[in-house]
């Protein structure tokens, strides 16, 4: 055996043991909008999906990004039969984080029972989930961690307005929460087989929530600081195309095919987006769930939402391929290929 072998630990595999979720109590549905804004169910329906999302509410029921993932997360390790004391890693991708300071993950790991161990956000927008996944199971196969969990959680309903001025935006996005806990294993043929993540800044523009004046891009209103700002032609364009690049370029890193897949479990941001993408693959409707007329885009709550809603349908299966796909503000786009 020469040095580099011992230097080299085999690498591991990674199960996903559990997942959960947590959506606010609160609803708000097409026919409310309608009531707040120059808008209509027919045209949200017929260009997004979208008939209802959730919204979170601070001041009357508490919630928060916090509250959210610390309830997807205890749903995730129970459902695992585990406790928070099992974890050692807990990463929350958001956007939304609840303060600048601290981390929601440090909150969300205390709140779970955790010891202390490593816990910090990842930001990536709505691709925050894959990314997070990427990187835990990148660190996971070396061992440096072996039972851990990443939260989806995001509250970005605060950063639109119900009126004219962001119909655009208000007509999209919904609040919510989703966690998987993971597990390392001898059997190196589990967890992550490929991946691929991508960003090109030079379209920041395109979707953006400027938090000052000087960050405005062409025309600066102060009521809308704060405000998400999207270009929604220049991202469906771009959606549509990184889509199906993407799907092309993990598949090929795997060396199979679309209908090897069992499931492609993607980012919810449109339904005409995800519909081109199965249109193009061939992929039939019972491996690319659609639930976006439920929750909307809920950020990076929506790739683990998704995937709690098909194991709860018995739908995900030891020794499955699944397909993680999702895209953002950045602009950013990533995949990760997983043997369940
Ligand atoms: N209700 C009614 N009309 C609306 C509207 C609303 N909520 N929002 C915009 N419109 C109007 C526009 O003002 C425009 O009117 P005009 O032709 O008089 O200028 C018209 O509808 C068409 O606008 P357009 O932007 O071309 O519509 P669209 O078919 O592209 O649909 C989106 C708009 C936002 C639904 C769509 O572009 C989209 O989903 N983009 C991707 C957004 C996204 O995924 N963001 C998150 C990424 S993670």
């Amino acid at each position: 055996m020469n040095a580099a072998q011992t230097l080299q630990p085999p690498p591991l595999g990674v199960r996903i043991l559990g997942c959960g979720s947590a959506l606010p109590v609160g609803r708000l549905t097409n026919v409310d909008l309608e009531k707040l804004m120059d808008t209509s169910d027919e045209w949200i329906v017929q260009r997004t999906g979208i008939h209802e999302r959730r919204v979170f509410d601070r001041e009357g029921r508490g919630e928060s990004t916090r509250t959210l993932g610390v309830t997807a997360l205890k749903r995730a390790l129970a459902s695992a039969g585990m406790t928070g004391a099992d974890l050692d890693l807990v990463l929350v991708a958001t956007m939304t984080p609840d303060m600048m300071c601290p981390p929601v993950a440090c909150r969300v790991a205390a709140e779970v029972g955790a010891g202390h161990i490593a816990a910090w956000d990842v930001g990536g927008a709505c691709c925050g989930f894959v990314f997070a996944l990427n990187s835990l199971a990148a660190q996971m196969r070396t061992g440096l961690y072996k039972t851990a969990a990443v939260v989806g959680s995001d509250t970005l309903t605060q950063h639109t307005r119900y009126d004219n001025s962001c119909r655009d935006t208000a007509i999209l996005f919904g609040d919510g929460a989703g966690a998987l806990v993971f597990q390392t294993t001898d059997d190196a043929s589990r967890g992550l087989v490929a991946q691929a993540m991508h960003s090109d800044g030079s379209c920041w523009q395109d979707l953006y929530v400027p938090q000052h004046v000087q960050d405005f891009y062409g025309e600066v209103d102060e009521s809308l600081l704060s405000t998400v700002r999207m270009n929604g032609r220049a991202v469906f364009k771009f959606a549509v195309k990184t889509f199906q690049d993407l799907i092309c370029e993990t598949l090929d890193m795997a060396g199979i095919q679309a209908s090897d897949v069992a499931q492609f479990i993607c980012h919810q941001s449109n339904a005409r987006i995800l519909s081109a993408a199965r249109d193009r693959f061939g992929i039939p409707e019972d491996r690319m769930l659609v639930n976006i007329g439920k929750y909307g885009n809920t950020v990076a709550a929506s790739v683990p939402l998704c995937y709690d809603e098909l194991m709860q349908a018995g739908r995900l299966h030891e020794g499955d391929l699944v397909m993680f796909v999702a895209f953002g503000g950045g602009l950013t786009w990533g995949s990760s290929l997983w043997r369940l």
